[in-house]
């Protein structure tokens, strides 16, 4: 028996409650950004994913907090600027406390000990924890629905990558790679059981049969 929920009936609490418990696992681009003082914000999202190729772009939906744009927003509304940072199991514990919603100017990275590292090609730094970061140019920034949730586009201008999450040259090693996922509530998960298909077009298991 399915049970129907209709969208115009659903209340933006309670499709979300639905949405972040569908839309699993969800991967975190831990972001860094600076306002125009050199504070160093960082903050977690999950409602993000790779949106182009060439050149590479990321999408990051950003809500609004009591009806104004969150720090993360705001910065790279001003700045232009932002850096993704992978979120691995050892960083769960900083990564969650940082989604506190610290005031406006003051650092999450300095309220956190969080070490930072320099960007090769932005001004926000890259988090020392994160073994791959993508450093991102704001491509451009939408408004949707009746709360004016950001959908924030991001151009990725430099990949930084730990060697050792490398394999033949420029593919990461999916065993060697372990990023935290959001699922719904206050739960995440890490990488179960990895399933490998062939590819599509060699013999496979149904072609053979
Ligand atoms: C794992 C995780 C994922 C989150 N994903 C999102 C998201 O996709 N969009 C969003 O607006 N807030 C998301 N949040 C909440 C923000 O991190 C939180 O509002 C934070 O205070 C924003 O910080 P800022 O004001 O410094 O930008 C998430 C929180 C956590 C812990």
């Amino acid at each position: 028996m399915m049970r129907r929920f209709t969208a115009e009936t659903l209340s933006a609490a309670e499709a979300y409650a639905l949405l972040v418990g569908i839309v699993v696992p969800r991967p975190i681009a831990w972001i860094t950004t600076m306002d125009a003082a050199g504070a160093v914000n960082a903050a977690p999202f999950s409602c993000y994913t790779f949106v182009c190729n060439r050149p590479p772009m990321l999408a990051v939906n950003i809500g609004r907090r009591d009806g104004a744009l969150k720090d993360t927003a705001a910065n790279i509304e001003s700045s232009g600027e932002f850096v993704v940072n992978v979120v691995t199991e050892a960083a769960l514990t900083p990564m969650h406390a940082s989604s506190a919603a610290y005031p406006p100017g003051v650092s999450e990275v300095a309220a956190l000990g969080l070490e930072v590292l320099p960007s090769a090609r932005v001004a926000p730094p890259r988090l020392a924890c994160s073994p791959i970061a993508m450093e991102c140019r704001l491509e451009r920034m939408l408004e949707l629905g009746e709360q004016k949730s950001g959908l924030l586009i991001g151009e990725v201008l430099e990949f930084q990558v730990e060697e050792a999450l490398l394999e033949q040259g420029r593919r990461i090693a999916v065993d060697r790679f372990l990023p935290v996922a959001r699922l719904g509530g206050p739960h995440y998960a890490t990488l179960g059981h990895i399933l490998t298909q062939p590819k599509v077009g060699e013999a496979g298991p149904t072609e053979q049969r």
